[in-house]
């Protein structure tokens, strides 16, 4: 059996996938085999700007030195015992994300989905033991249009058919609310058995949905005002995506539980946490959960490393910085071929006009050395390693306009499809 065959051309590989894979993800075709910084190379050696981050995990940029050294040094140390044991690792984690984010607490485990899972249980059982709802009872709220993995609890709270279609029975006790309504959420809030409310702060597989200024204040507020506990789903906006360390930080307000995950590893492995003070954490005790591979030493390492950098490298002031770059370069991309433009910090979409097929935009980008993915048919998400610099932004936006300029330039009707 040959595992890496380096003869292969990138046709073979994207027949390997289409014939032994599931057929889960319709990829862009592009196989990619080495990634450095904002960079990633194909099979032929063709670079790309990788403008998806690996859904904004990467961060840090792509095999980021100093988080490959950590990741390293700890496989050849110990990479994991299960939680049966201390190790010499994960306290020393726990303690400097909890001091960096201002929680008591952290429970450490692995995808981001697994993160929204524990903030949803630990938010009912501080239902039923603390807010004293009656048993079987426990509400949790969601925002349309959410998105937080593939679970059967997080497809359950989907408004997405292509995400619930044909995957019932559902979750009970969930309850969708339009995002950014103030007056609706306020209604299900009033509820006793309401427990949480969980939501992203910016909307990322939506397309990058902003809501308005002051919505996550007023969302705290309220969230107090009733004692429900107020769920921050950063997993895809927290760790200096939007310019600040957390999405929840531009309106300087707290949530009750964070929930972290992808660029917690810089990308290297899945690593993520929910923090929460006592109040919350302390209805958990041992046994009630847990994980096998949550807070092992090769994750905590990595993690410690890729907070640092952040840190230390000023990830998120950089992409503060160049995300007023990239909002004003984008007002380049003619009106006609673009319905809107959402930016905050290095996290970005655009709307294609209706005219033009999104995938054909990305498959155009690709052919420029541009990597990234539309959403939800015709939007396109810009999401740059944090890395960028202003040249490289500059250097991209120019290819954006030099594509969306090739539309409407040949007779060739386009394709359009997803
Ligand atoms: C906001 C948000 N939460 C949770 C998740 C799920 O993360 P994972 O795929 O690591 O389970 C995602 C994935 O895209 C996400 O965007």
């Amino acid at each position: 059996m040959s595992g890496s065959n380096t003869n292969m051309t990138s046709k073979e590989y994207f027949a390997l996938e289409d014939k032994y894979g599931c057929r889960n993800y319709a990829p862009v075709p592009v196989v990619l085999c080495r990634g450095e910084g904002v960079f990633v190379w194909d099979k032929e050696g063709k670079r790309y700007y990788d403008f998806l981050s690996g859904y904004s995990s990467v961060n840090q940029g792509h095999c980021h030195p100093r988080i490959v050294a950590a990741l390293k040094k700890q496989a050849d140390k110990l990479t994991l015992v299960s939680r049966a044991f201390y190790t010499d690792q994960l306290g020393v984690y726990e303690k400097m994300m909890t001091e960096l984010f201002g929680f008591d607490r952290l429970l450490p485990m692995n995808t981001g989905v697994e993160g929204g899972e524990s903030a949803i249980k630990f938010a009912r059982k501080w239902g039923y033991e603390v807010k004293k709802i009656p048993e079987g009872k426990a509400k949790i709220i969601f925002a349309e249009g959410n998105f937080w993995g593939r679970t059967l609890a997080a497809v359950s709270s989907s408004a997405d058919p292509t995400c619930y279609e044909g995957f019932g029975p559902f979750m009970p006790g969930f309850k969708l609310v339009p995002f950014n309504d103030i007056a609706a959420l306020e209604k299900e809030l009033k509820d006793p058995n309401t427990a949480g409310y969980m939501m992203e702060p910016i909307q990322g597989e939506a397309g990058t949905v902003i809501p308005d200024d002051g919505y996550l204040r007023k969302v705290r507020e309220l969230c107090t005002k009733y004692n429900v506990l107020w769920i921050a789903d950063e997993v895809q906006t927290g760790l200096g995506r939007t310019g600040k360390m957390l999405a929840v930080d531009h309106e300087g307000v707290k949530p009750d539980i964070l929930i972290l995950g992808k660029a917690l590893s810089g990308g290297m492995m899945p690593v993520s946490c929910i923090m929460a003070n006592n109040n919350v954490m302390d209805v958990i005790k041992p046994g009630t959960h847990g994980s096998t591979y949550g807070g092992n030493p090769l994750a905590c390492a990595v993690a410690i490393e890729a907070i640092k950098v952040l840190l230390e490298e000023k990830m998120t002031e950089n992409a503060a910085k160049l995300g007023e770059v990239l909002v004003k370069e984008l007002k380049r991309i003619p009106k006609n071929k673009v319905t809107a433009v959402r930016c905050r910090g290095l996290m970005a979409a655009i709307d294609v006009h209706d005219s033009i097929s999104a995938y054909e935009v990305c498959l155009r980008l690709r052919d420029a050395g541009m990597l990234t993915k539309q959403t939800h048919g015709q939007t396109i998400r810009l999401a740059p390693p944090l890395v960028i610099t202003e040249e490289q932004i500059k250097e991209c936006v120019d290819t954006l306009c030099r594509v969306f300029d090739s539309f409407g330039k040949d007779s060739t009707p386009l394709p359009r499809s997803g």
